[in-house]
């Protein structure tokens, strides 16, 4: 979702700015701009389109000399896509991009009517600019402070006013963004991925610190006007893992790198005695102790990961765990105690959903847990503990590694849930890390059925509508399966639990509508082929998804992938790599922008 970048220092700030958004176009954006800070007048760019055709713009119009300005990848929320519409906006003395949300920009709208100001474009931005130039009395900071008494809503901004050509402010409040500087200036951004090129630390400025940057440092001034000391973080991600780095496609390379990230995320987790232990984490034991009951919220991939942890959990803990969606959860008057443990999941660590559904957690006392991928993001931040998946950049919007990641650390959560359990002693907990040391080496053997599953997404490229259907784990894996598919190939499917197919879909299977059937589950593996059979004999071409060795029936599927699996609660490890093949080729197939599908963004940080 929008993507903000600001540069102050020494050297040309239109490449840094251009080549800083082209970096975070993975975000999702439809139209993108840049603003030049000159002695004399602020330059404006902007379009309706890619980053590749501002790029173009500017450079016909030239370069420049400035060394200081903003730019930002807008993602539609108030208005078209249009020029117009594109950040950065102007009003007076002020130049601004935004990313977020003005909740009562109808309000400051007609308040500014009233001071005789018109907004040009149709975004809240621009109002939000209007509030800021109509406090602007010559103290940037003071105007800053009384635009946000004004505001409600999620924002993060970067500011330029003309008449301090060489400075950049800052402000954040529920979206991110993130600060570095090297000998060159200071940069800001909406995450660190244009910063891993040229830094190896940053900040994040705290909700309602104001920042202001010039080509020699930081101040960060916070809401009782006294200078605040950054919290610097290191940078564990290189710029190489950011990169394509041969593949086609970036979805393709995290697909790809999923063995590893599953190493690297349970690795540092496995202690002295080969079991579980999150002491490096900085996680008690005692955090999981007397907790009757769990909670998991999140949203899109990272809410089935959710699914798929919830029966682990119940299964070895024996308490209820319930999954929320993030954006229903905060709507739905939850019922919340200190003994409830409220785990947030989330890759990007800013889904403004899922952050609100912590805050509510917080407010209600519950213990909260987030299972996060982005370091020192919000989520990890405002949680009472973190769990750090190791996925590393995850670029493509389709979510892929973080998924498989994250269903291991609630694996691991599992674990230390069952703690509690008298009959889940050190041999049962060796038993159990023992198999998850497995999920790496079963993700990369399905990882070499790719040609298979290429073929077989020959067979899907035009269907208009299929099913994905499954049992127990399989039908967690079948939602997910089918999320994928139709956030990159843009083809109608639905996911089902296989047993519930006959209360009503049933009605839509015809030899038109192809069925990807999940059957990796020993203990329901009887009554999945008897589903199969019930959407076989309504005509549906069946893609069998099963397990190595259990080959069915003659004439029963058009395909069978055998995946390899030695237990049922480890087959999403090898399933979640196969469904994310199927759904890469499907669109390649169909020759669509598989890293930026339309409408999408990766970080959706508006609620
Ligand atoms: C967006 C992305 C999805 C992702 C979801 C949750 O919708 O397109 O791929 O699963 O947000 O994101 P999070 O960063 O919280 O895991």
């Amino acid at each position: 979702m929008c993507g903000i970048m600001g540069y102050v220092g020494t050297k040309p700030a239109a490449p840094r700015l251009l080549e800083g958004l082209s970096r975070l176009e993975y975000r999702g954006y439809d139209s993108a701009g840049i603003a030049l800070a000159g002695e004399r007048e602020v330059r404006v760019f902007r379009c309706a389109g890619k980053v590749a055709e501002l790029a173009d713009l500017v450079a016909a119009r030239g370069m420049g000399t400035e060394t200081a300005g903003i730019g930002h990848t807008r993602w539609a929320t108030h208005g078209p896509v249009t020029e117009g519409n594109a950040h950065p906006h102007r009003a007076g003395h002020v130049t601004l991009v935004h990313n977020g949300i003005i909740e009562n920009y109808a309000a400051l709208e007609q308040e500014m009517a009233a001071l005789g100001r018109k907004p040009l474009s149709q975004t809240d931005t621009e109002i939000a600019a209007m509030v800021l130039d109509a406090a602007y009395g010559g103290d940037p900071v003071t105007a800053i402070r009384r635009m946000m008494e004004k505001l409600e809503g999620s924002y993060a901004m970067a500011i330029l006013f003309d008449d301090k050509p060489g400075t950049l402010y800052a402000v954040r409040r529920g979206s991110p963004l993130v600060v570095s500087g090297n000998e060159e200036g200071t940069w800001i951004a909406s995450d660190i991925t244009p910063l891993l090129a040229h830094v190896r630390r940053y900040f994040v400025p705290e909700e309602g610190q104001i920042l202001i940057a010039t080509a020699t440092g930081t101040v960060l001034v916070d809401a009782a006007g006294s200078v605040a000391a950054p919290r610097w973080l290191p940078i564990d991600w290189d710029d190489a893992s950011a990169q394509k780095d041969g593949y086609p496609h970036f979805m393709l390379k995290e697909i790809m790198e999923q063995p590893q990230a599953l190493w690297k995320t349970l690795q540092p987790r496995l202690g002295e005695d080969g079991c579980v232990s999150f002491s490096g984490d900085g996680i008690p034991s005692a955090f999981f102790r007397k907790c009757r009951r769990v909670i998991i919220t999140a949203c899109g991939t990272a809410m089935h990961a959710g699914l798929l942890g919830k029966i682990a959990m119940e299964r070895m803990a024996r308490i209820p765990v319930t999954v929320e969606i993030a954006s229903e959860f905060r709507y739905a008057g939850p019922i919340l105690d200190a003994d409830t443990l409220v785990i947030v999941i989330s890759q990007s660590g800013e889904t403004a959903d899922s952050l609100a559904a912590l805050r509510l957690a917080k407010e209600k006392g519950a213990r909260t847990l987030s299972v996060v991928n982005c370091k020192g993001s919000s989520i990890a931040r405002e949680s009472q503990y973190v769990l750090y998946t190791h996925a590393g950049p995850e670029i493509a919007v389709a979510s892929t590694k973080a998924f498989s990641v994250q269903i291991l650390a609630l694996y691991m959560i599992a674990d230390q849930l069952a703690l509690g359990r008298g009959d889940y002693g050190p041999a049962q907990r060796l038993a159990w890390a023992q198999s998850l040391r497995r999920a790496e080496a079963l993700a990369a053997r399905t990882l070499r059925l790719a040609p298979q599953i290429k073929e077989a997404a020959r067979e899907l490229k035009d269907a208009e509508n299929l099913f994905y259907i499954g049992r127990g784990m399989d039908s967690a894996m079948a939602s997910e399966g089918s999320l994928k598919l139709k956030e990159i190939s843009y083809i109608h499917s639905e996911a089902y639990p296989a047993g519930e197919l006959k209360h009503g879909a049933i009605s839509l299977v015809t030899f038109r509508v192809p069925v990807v059937a999940i059957a990796t589950q020993e203990s329901v593996r009887v009554k999945m082929l008897s589903n199969i059979r019930e959407v076989r004999a309504r005509g549906a071409r069946v893609l069998l998804i099963t397990r190595e060795g259990w080959q069915p029936e003659e004439g029963l599927c058009c395909q069978v992938m055998s995946l390899p699996a030695e237990e049922d609660i480890l087959a999403p490890f090898s399933v979640a790599v196969a469904l994310q093949l199927l759904a890469y080729y499907t669109a390649v197939e169909r020759g669509l922008p598989v890293d930026q599908p339309r409408n999408l963004a990766k970080s959706v940080t508006v609620e």
